[in-house]
């Protein structure tokens, strides 16, 4: 017998159904609360509400937890590679070794870009943002394979856009990345690993050798993994309800892109750096820099701090801040950002304001500082982002074909004005 919720509305009670996860999370199935009652919910930013049932990643906000299909990120950081995580994040279970080689086969034969693609960039005006290229590059790769455009395409058809896009996302990023700093682009190495590939693209040149410095290799592998989920966030559920409407994978996942780039969600990463560069710039005085962040008539806000569920700590900051100590040791930097963040932090934290709202270091208050000490520009830094966050997308948009969804559309409630007959435009 599953258990209900009560509810009284105009003096009738309704029954709810209520649905518990695997983690015991409870919810009110309110699917059939209108046709019953009339009523609806309101629920502003959806913060009280689910979008969906999922098997990818269950996360406690209150406890900073994290788990991609029941694995914790602090283990898959440290022992595995962005491609097994891909994997498990896809197919739900850690591959085997000739599962995973098969799988690194297939994407590897799938790495160069049209060069027709090539072209895209000599329209783009010389400061134009990387995350604007990088969304209608992927919104484009639907027209270069008009096939994943069909609802009804095959089930190897359907695996061949996803491997097509795991592979081609490095290639375009670093082609991306390239197109900034107006040098050649680089062709994909396939018998590198996918993130030192990725390294030979952004950082090697045609004129000489390169070879991917594994301490920087190993920080990117951790950061990519630490990015590659978060379940219902604002860009995967822009995902989701793009592929609602049968939009195809490319389309989907470049809506995906451009929800991400926004600074409130994946952009802060950049934003957290311009704001730890303007404070430096500003002599570094952090009292005032908070006491604006906590003043309502400032707009300015402490990038990099506060999340929608972590309401404690977000685990993947602190597995970060301890890579930023490591990476920038290892390659001898010293960031003053890295010292403003810091100290941005204990500041922040001893503070009631912060300390009331539950707002923390998030994932894009440390990652930027690494990004910047490998040499990443600032405006990449959201592009790194996404790099990270495919396999999510993916997997979000590939359940929610799975499971049926149906397309997504809200309702809301009306506040405008009441019916009124038109007037001429002679007699306004
Ligand atoms: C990501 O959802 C995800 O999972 C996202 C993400 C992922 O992996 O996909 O984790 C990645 O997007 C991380 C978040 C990156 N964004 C930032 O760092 C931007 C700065 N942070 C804020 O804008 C804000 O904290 C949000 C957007 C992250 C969350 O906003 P909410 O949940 O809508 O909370 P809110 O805006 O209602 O804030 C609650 C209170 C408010 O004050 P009161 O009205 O209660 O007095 O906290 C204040 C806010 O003014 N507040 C901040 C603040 N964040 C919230 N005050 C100062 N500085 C901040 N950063």
């Amino acid at each position: 017998m599953s258990e209900t919720a009560k509810i009284e509305l105009d003096g009738k009670v309704f029954e709810l159904p209520i649905i518990t996860g695997s983690e015991n999370e409870k919810a009110l199935d309110i699917s059939k609360l209108r046709g019953q009652s009339g009523y609806i919910t309101l629920d502003r930013g959806f913060k009280n509400t689910g979008s969906c049932t999922s098997a990818i990643t269950f996360l406690d906000g209150e406890k900073g937890i994290l788990r991609y299909r029941g694995y914790p990120i602090e283990q898959l950081a440290e022992n595995a590679s962005f491609l097994e995580v891909t994997y498990l994040i896809l197919k739900g279970e850690l591959p085997t070794a000739d599962q995973l080689a098969a799988f690194e086969e297939k994407i590897d034969s799938h790495t160069l870009v049209h060069e027709d693609m090539k072209r895209f960039f000599e329209a783009y005006p010389a400061k134009a943002h990387p995350m604007g290229i990088l969304a209608s590059m992927i919104c484009s790769m639907s027209t270069f394979y008009p096939e994943s455009q069909d609802p009804n395409r095959s089930e190897e058809a359907f695996e061949l856009s996803i491997i097509r896009l795991i592979a081609k996302l490095p290639t375009l990023a670093a082609m991306v990345y390239k197109n900034t700093v107006r040098h050649p682009f680089m062709y994909p190495k396939n018998d590198l690993g996918y993130v030192e590939n990725f390294m030979y693209m952004t950082y090697g040149m045609p004129t000489e050798e390169y070879k991917p410095d594994p301490v920087i290799a190993s920080a990117l592998n951790k950061l990519l993994i630490l990015h590659a989920d978060h379940e219902q966030n604002c860009s995967a559920s822009t995902v989701r309800i793009v592929g609602s409407s049968q939009a195809n994978l490319y389309a989907s996942i470049s809506a995906g892109i451009s929800a991400l780039w926004g600074p409130l969600h994946g952009g802060a990463n950049q934003a957290v750096i311009e704001m730890l560069e303007m404070i430096k710039e500003d002599g570094g005085d952090l009292d005032k820099w908070i006491a604006k962040a906590k003043d309502k008539q400032d707009p300015f806000r402490l990038m990099g701090f506060g999340h929608r569920v972590y309401k404690n700590f977000d685990p993947r900051a602190t597995i970060i801040k301890k890579a930023c100590d490591d990476i920038l040791g290892k390659l001898g930097v010293n960031d003053p950002t890295l010292e403003i963040a810091k100290r941005l932090e204990e500041v922040a934290l001893n503070d009631e304001y912060f300390k009331a709202r539950g707002l923390y270091p998030n994932v894009d208050f440390y990652s930027g500082i690494i990004y910047k000490a490998i040499g990443i520009p600032t405006e990449m830094f959201t592009v790194m982002f996404a790099l990270g966050r495919l396999p999510g997308w993916i997997a979000q948009w590939k359940e929610m074909l799975d499971n049926g969804d149906p397309i997504g559309r809200p309702r809301q409630v009306y506040t405008g004005e009441n019916e009124r007959d038109f007037v001429a435009l002679d007699k306004r």
